[in-house]
């Protein structure tokens, strides 16, 4: 799946290597923004350190957790076979409408009749926009007979979200979905077609194939509380958002099928209220620089070490490549490496260039990898 912001691809760019050398010295890693997941992932695959992880979405701490979680492989098809019966059975009950050509009329049906579902709430919120009404009916179905028992449980979600995310009618997230215009038609058909339950299945297997080799935990909660808990020994990963756009915004069909609940939507976009799209202070211009700070301060008390990645660049969210070096100075000895990234604009509303203007979704750029260790004490020595 897609992840704005996600390290999958620096992971073979730099980042893996300084992870790889730096996590041999460490009692624990600690991701304190897992996103996707992908830098956790790493980490728990190749050492035998605990991992443990924060996001505030709900959706990322469910893929995180279906693989730091556990130290084994699952039997992904006897839970594939038991859960499509169970699943089935609820499918059975609906006939949603179907149609070989996407019309608007035929659009506008399929939303009627998807607004009606009220005791299918992945449906009702978004059936006819970002899924089919069958797409989303298989979804509700699967969300509601996740299999009972831990770890398959959380494995399973996993394998759901991603699904939905591959499957989901919009351009790699999910702010808006395609609509029923002349040039949105072809895509919100192609990506209706797709066969929701096959791109499960496939999911399940390739999760429950990775593990930790150790096993950690991964929570919802806000990396600045989460950091009072770090002991010395800790290798701490910080990747905090880069733009004024709150990744709810973006994320919310996700982390609706990770809470299984949804109250009223609004808006093309469909998003629920806001007291279920959780809120970062990284988004929030006027207070990214007090909570960057105030996080490094806490790790550095607590005697960890860090490794903070950041767009060189000056971002939307008003930190910067050269701030964070800044604040990472008062606080820590600073090695600094650039690497060439993916970067991922949010929607294309990053200030890059300065202009503001529209731009592709994902665009070059140089990213800072820092790494943060205890400033070295000096002692004054007498001379006698
Ligand atoms: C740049 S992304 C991290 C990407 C991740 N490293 C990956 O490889 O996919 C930033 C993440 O931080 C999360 N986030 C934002 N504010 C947070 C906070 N205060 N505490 C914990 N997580 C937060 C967002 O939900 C988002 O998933």
């Amino acid at each position: 799946m897609k992840y704005m912001g996600s390290k999958r691809w620096m992971l073979r760019n730099g980042l893996g290597h300084t992870l790889d050398d730096a996590s041999t010295r460490a009692k624990r890693f600690v991701d304190l923004f897992a996103g996707s997941g992908a830098v956790a992932a790493h980490v728990a695959r190749k050492r035998a350190i605990p991992v443990v992880a924060y996001d505030l979405q709900k959706f990322s701490v469910v893929l995180t957790q279906a693989i730091v979680g556990r130290d084994k492989t699952l039997d992904d098809e006897k839970i594939w076979e038991e859960w499509k019966k169970r699943a089935a059975r609820i499918r059975a009950h609906y006939k949603p409408p179907i149609a070989d050509q996407v019309t608007k009329a035929f659009v506008e049906q399929c939303r009627q009749w998807s607004e009606a579902k009220k005791s299918l709430p992945i449906t009702e919120a978004y059936g006819g926009h970002y899924f089919s009404p069958s797409q989303a009916v298989w979804i509700d179905a699967l969300r509601k007979t996740l299999p009972l028992r831990e770890p398959g449980r959380t494995v399973a979600l996993a394998a759901l979200i991603r699904a939905a995310s591959e499957s989901a009618a919009s351009p790699g997230h999910t702010a808006q979905p395609f609509q029923s215009t002349r040039s949105g038609k072809k895509f919100l058909k192609e990506a209706w077609d797709r066969d929701v339950c096959e791109r499960v299945k496939r999911s399940l297997r390739v999760i429950s194939e990775t593990h930790a080799r150790t096993i950690g935990k991964a929570r919802v909660g806000d990396a600045n509380k989460a950091v009072s808990s770090l002991r010395i020994g800790d290798l701490v990963f910080i990747d905090p958002p880069y733009s004024c756009v709150h990744y709810s915004r973006f994320y919310h069909v996700l982390d609706t099928i990770a809470r299984g609940k949804c109250g009223p939507v609004s808006g093309v976009g469909r998003y629920p209220e806001a007291s279920e799209r959780p809120r970062s202070r990284y988004s929030i211009k006027s207070e990214s620089i007090d909570a960057f700070t105030n996080l490094l301060k806490i790790v550095s008390d607590k005697k960890a070490t860090a490794i903070v990645t950041f767009p060189a660049h000056e971002c939307s969210n008003g930190l910067s490549g050269k701030e964070t070096i800044k604040i990472a100075k008062q606080f820590f000895s600073v090695k600094t490496k650039t690497v060439h990234s993916k970067f991922s604009t949010l929607g294309g509303t990053q200030i890059v260039d300065g202009k503001g203007n529209g731009r592709a979704a994902r665009q070059h750029a140089k990213e800072l990898i820092l790494i943060l260790s205890p400033k070295r004490t000096v002692r004054n020595s007498r001379i006698g």
